[in-house]
């Protein structure tokens, strides 16, 4: 795959920033360089959960208005080699041969964009040659369906197109709730990228993404790996929830 990534997904809480902070934070601690770039305009939330708000000056609008990216991109304490640049909280478009002209000079092996929901991007056209897209799924009917959108989407644009099952666990599976993996994968229409399994951690300790001994970390790992090129075989549904 390309190395500048866009998180997408077709439904909203799918857990797009979480797999993008997820993947970033593998890759760093793999010893890429990365910058993870909030893309929610309004709605960012990058900068709480690599808990940099409180020194975050400058944002993305600000470096597309001509601010140096230095003065802009904030390391996240808690993962050596991961960058943050955040989202502008003013919803004002972002022009997209200032996003290519940025993505193209930035200096870093990969770039994670964390998305909006959705498929309404005016910029996408601009930088659609330098990305390749991972679509953000749930097992639910609805987010299944909507992946199957945004892969649509993705696919326009030519890039290569993954997808990650997050939030998977077999109780759902079992009782209904998700479909089975091959089916969400056959909706989606791309090729699986990894199964990122549901974890109360994700709410009840926001930073368990940056252990090492968190279950949801190994598949983001695993994820990374395949973004890299690497055969990593997918575990079995059940030792992915028991973090193996
Ligand atoms: N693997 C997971 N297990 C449990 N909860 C998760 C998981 N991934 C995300 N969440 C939770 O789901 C909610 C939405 O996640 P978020 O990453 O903000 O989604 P999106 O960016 O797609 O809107 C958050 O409360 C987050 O903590
Ligand atoms: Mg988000």
């Amino acid at each position: 795959m390309r190395n500048i990534l866009a998180v997408v997904s077709g439904k909203g809480g799918v857990g797009k920033s979480t797999c993008a902070l997820g993947i970033a934070t593998a890759m760093a601690r793999k010893g890429k360089k990365t910058l993870l770039i909030d893309l929610d305009c309004g709605l960012r939330c990058l900068d709480l959960m690599a808990d940099v708000s409180e020194s975050l000056v400058f944002d993305l609008g600000d470096v597309l208005n001509g601010r140096p990216l230095n003065d802009a991109v904030l390391p996240v304490p808690r993962r050596h080699g991961l960058w943050l640049l955040a989202a502008p909280y003013d919803t004002k478009s972002i022009d997209g041969e200032a996003l290519e002209r940025l993505l193209l000079s930035a200096d870093y092996d990969y770039i994670i964009l964390d998305m909006p929901a959705g498929t309404d991007f005016p910029y996408i056209e601009a930088i659609s040659d330098i990305v390749d897209f991972i679509v953000v799924t749930c097992g639910d009917a609805v987010s299944v369906r909507d992946s199957g959108v945004a892969a649509d989407y993705a696919a326009r644009f030519g890039g290569h197109c993954r997808l990650v099952i997050n939030k998977y666990t077999r109780r759902h599976l079992k009782n209904g709730v998700y479909s089975g993996i091959d089916d969400i994968i056959d909706c989606s229409g791309c090729r699986l990228l990894g199964i990122v399994p549901f974890d109360d951690d994700c709410i009840r300790k926001p930073f368990s993404i940056f252990h090492r001994k968190n279950k949801k970390v190994k598949a983001f790992s695993r994820i990374a790996d395949r973004i890299y090129g690497y055969e990593t075989p997918l575990p079995k549904v059940k030792r992915i929830e028991k973090g193996k």
